[in-house]
């Protein structure tokens, strides 16, 4: 059986979450599918480390979580200080996976898949900037360009969007897609007060380590984008409206639960409209959704209302995403 040779981008949590899965599934992907992985390259901010070979994926996590980075391995392997571009020409690989949060990444991206490499990707501001370059030339090359993970961590809506329902016409979405925000709304509803329940969230590895983004509202903005252009074709970040938590008192989070309501962060997404802002919805609405749970519902004119829901962050949750696509994408490759 060939191996399947894979070039890794990013070793924070979800980056070693994914290799985590790698080892411990490496019998059920041989099993299942026929597919074998092999790691060949590893990148973190202190370098790139490359062995054709393939790498020893328990003595890279010992290595990062016992030192912090993967420099600290030049015992055993040479690190290379590549840029990403130079990274994707140079390895030899057949898939190009990205869990970093680079937000120039669509230049890399695009770079992997003109020689030839498939992308999987779980980092969102390229997808939500580039979609329509990015999804043309995977296209133009028969090449998977695979982002499950963006949207909602493993849960498949992007799948769903994009290889179900294939002769329904999407009317509109409405969707909760950011966990932190869920996850401190929920817990002010319990008395917590906004930062106690923002550093609940950052411990639990829900918010992003920089949270801005997550409170104002900017990855479900990006989130949204996304699921915009696959549902209704490409539109940017630019284009969306979005209004995050940031405001949000415990005073309106206390009167709504008063009035029999709870406040959600809700991306609206129609076609050529992507707004996200806080609303106030029933507690029997199917968006009223708690802890690190996501939720969309879509409107079709066939199908009428669907809803898929189920965890929108953590580690391993995000994991079966990126995973799920780089076996998918090993599959179209064979
Ligand atoms: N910070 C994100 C969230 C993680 O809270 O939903 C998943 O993208």
């Amino acid at each position: 059986m060939d191996e399947v040779k894979l070039s890794l981008f990013g070793f924070g949590n979800v980056g070693r979450a994914v290799a985590r899965v790698l080892l411990e599934k490496e019998k059920l992907f041989r099993e299942r599918y026929g597919v074998g992985f092999k790691v060949v390259s590893i990148a973190d901010t202190s370098g790139t480390v490359w062995l054709p070979e393939g790498i020893d994926l328990r003595e890279a996590l010992l290595v990062k979580e016992t030192f912090g980075k993967l420099s600290s391995w030049t015992n055993d392997y040479e690190v290379y200080s590549f840029t990403p571009e130079e990274a994707v020409r140079e390895i030899d690989a057949d898939i190009v996976i990205d869990v970093t949060n680079d937000r120039n990444a669509h230049e890399w991206h695009l770079a992997a898949l003109r020689e030839g490499k498939a992308v999987v990707t779980s980092n969102k501001p390229p997808l939500a900037s580039h979609y329509a370059e990015l999804t043309e030339e995977a296209k133009r090359r028969e090449i998977p360009y695979l982002f499950e993970a963006t949207v909602m961590a493993g849960t498949p809506v992007i799948g769903l969007l994009r290889e179900n329902l294939l002769g329904d016409t999407v009317e509109r979405i409405e969707a909760v897609l950011n966990a932190t925000t869920t996850f401190i709304l929920s817990r002010m509803e319990m008395g917590l007060d906004f930062e106690e329940a923002l550093r609940q969230a950052q411990r639990l590895g829900i918010a992003e380590r920089d949270p801005s983004g997550d409170v104002l509202g900017i990855d479900a903005g990006y989130k949204a984008t996304i699921l915009h252009c696959v549902a209704f074709g490409p539109v940017t970040f630019d284009d969306a409206r979005v209004k995050g938590i940031a405001e949000v008192t415990a005073g309106e989070v206390r009167r709504a639960r008063a009035k029999g309501k709870t406040l959600r962060l809700v991306a609206t997404v129609e076609k050529g409209r992507v707004a996200v802002e806080p609303k106030e919805l029933p507690l029997e609405s199917p968006l009223a959704v708690s802890n690190n749970e996501n939720v969309a519902v879509i409107w079709t004119d066939l199908l009428g209302e669907l809803v898929i829901k189920g965890a929108g962050a953590g580690l391993k949750e995000t994991a079966s995403g990126v995973v799920s696509d780089i076996v998918r994408a090993s599959l179209r490759k064979a």
